[in-house]
């Protein structure tokens, strides 16, 4: 995935970009002569695997940072430098690295065995759990996120008759070919506001993926309700990040949410939530409970398990009993007894409401204390805070959709990226990201976060 080339920029932030470039040469250099292991680790990875990485996701420029190991709220990397971790997995690590319940739980599931490929009682009961907290009727269990939103869009089609998938422009769901269109599409491919194109993302995808789906700006009604009129009887669902998180933190506006359920009512559209960010990060029952706002169908992964890997999906009744009614879903590992028992106790005993009453505490200091310095430094950047997620975002104003994420400044992100690593604070490597909180993370550390990003603030603005 390439950048789209950077929005003009007023001649007043032509200085702020000089220093911005500059501190990210300096950080870099620096970074790059204290991760000589990683460096080292990267030449042997990259002989057996591409990129030198086991997810494009990871990739670095020049090498990824390796880790070794986590505990609690801290992270270590290859070279043996200890950071905090806000970077979670991206998104995966709410309960913290190597919760002692955790630990305990894998150990009692593994004593017990870890594969039967067998449906067993604790599989049920941590369906119930889910399907309680998202409103579900019913639900099937998968392994990644990428599963789920294709098993997700399987229903929908099987449901409507119909082929064609609706998504949001700058919206990733996975990496399987109904829906790698235009993720974070290039400026000169990226077509007209208001009718966006169909970028495709990935060499090696099949002809018809591109005529099977038609893309939509996010918090734009109006768009969505004109391609509907235009194309309704073709489209078999809608899907969406209910809050995008794929380029920063895009909050929809409570109309456009409400709309899009309307207008999916209307024209006999399935309504996919795509959750698999947003689901027991921002709350319990992640977007759904946050906003009110119900889907047909909801794809969940990521937290699912404490850094397990798992997957589900669910909704309403009647499209999720077509599985068995000539629809397939199917799964060796899904809702394995280790990954089944380890999610369960996540949920009942670690993600309580207790749990989010931290996390909601933790987020709130932490985006306030990046804004303080954010106006102290008169920077064109603004926060966002929900729950354990949360982000800073280079642009002055929030964004509503992809296209505001063009008008964002990525120097300024690619400066605090390497300034933080040499602070001790781990973050995602790019600003489509967000943070993650964990319940292992404290005050300190948070006020640690606070401490470095306030001066990155002050040293970019001079
Ligand atoms: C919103 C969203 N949907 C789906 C996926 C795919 O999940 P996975 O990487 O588990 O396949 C991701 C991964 O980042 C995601 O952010």
């Amino acid at each position: 995935m390439s950048y789209p080339s950077a929005a003009t920029r007023s001649p007043a932030h032509q200085s702020l970009l000089g220093r911005a470039r500059q501190i990210q040469q300096q950080e870099m250099q620096r970074l790059l002569e204290r991760t000589r292991g990683s460096a080292q680790l990267f030449t042997r990875a990259s002989r057996i695997l591409p990129l030198g990485v086991v997810s494009s996701f990871q990739k670095g420029d020049p090498y990824p940072l390796y880790l070794k190991r986590g505990q609690g709220s801290h992270v270590w990397d290859q070279d043996g430098h200890e950071y905090l971790d806000f970077h979670g997995g991206f998104g995966a690590m709410v309960t913290g690295h190597a919760h002692p319940r955790i630990v305990a739980a894998i150990a009692e599931a593994a004593g017990r065995g870890t594969h039967f490929a067998v449906t067993t009682e604790e599989a049920v009961a941590w369906g119930e759990e889910i399907c309680r907290r998202f409103g579900l009727e019913m639900l099937r269990f998968a392994n990644s996120g990428t599963e789920a939103t294709m098993d997700a869009i399987r229903v929908a089609r099987a449901a409507t008759g119909r082929d064609v998938i609706c998504k949001i422009e700058g919206s990733y769901h996975g990496h399987h070919d109904a829906v790698m269109f235009s993720i974070v599409p290039n400026a000169d491919l990226m077509g007209g506001r208001d009718r966006p194109a169909s970028a495709p993302v990935s060499r090696g995808m099949t002809r018809d993926a591109a005529r099977n789906i038609v893309v939509t700006p996010f918090n734009d009604a109006q768009v969505l309700e004109e391609i509907f009129r235009e194309r309704g009887r073709e489209i078999a669902c809608l899907i969406m990040e209910p809050v995008m998180m794929n380029i920063g933190i895009v909050l929809p506006q409570p109309s456009f949410l409400r709309r899009a359920r309307e207008l999916c009512n209307q024209h006999g559209v399935i309504l996919i939530y795509d959750e698999v960010k947003t689901g027991f990060t921002i709350a319990a029952g992640g977007a759904t409970e946050r906003f009110g706002v119900k889907a047909d169908l909801v794809c969940l992964a990521k937290a699912l398990a404490a850094g397990l890997p798992a997957a589900a999906f669910g909704g309403r009744a009647d499209l999720m009993k077509l599985i068995g009614q000539g629809v397939s879903q199917m799964g060796t590992y899904n809702g394995n007894p280790l990954v089944a028992h380890v999610g369960l106790v996540m949920l009942r005993e670690i993600l309580t409401p207790d749990g989010y009453a931290h996390l909601a505490r933790l987020g709130t200091r932490l985006v306030t204390g990046c804004q303080r310095a954010i106006d102290a430094n008169q920077l064109p950047a603004h926060t966002v805070d929900l729950g354990a997620k949360g982000c800073v975002s280079y642009r002055q104003t929030p964004m509503q959709n992809y296209r505001d994420f063009l008008d964002t400044m990525p120097e300024l992100f690619a400066a605090s990226y390497p300034w933080l690593l040499n602070r001790g604070i781990f973050m995602t490597p790019g600003d489509e990201e967000q943070w993650t909180l964990s319940v292992q993370h404290s005050d300190a550390d948070i006020d640690r976060y606070i401490e470095v990003f306030s001066g990155f603030c002050s040293a970019v603005a001079g």
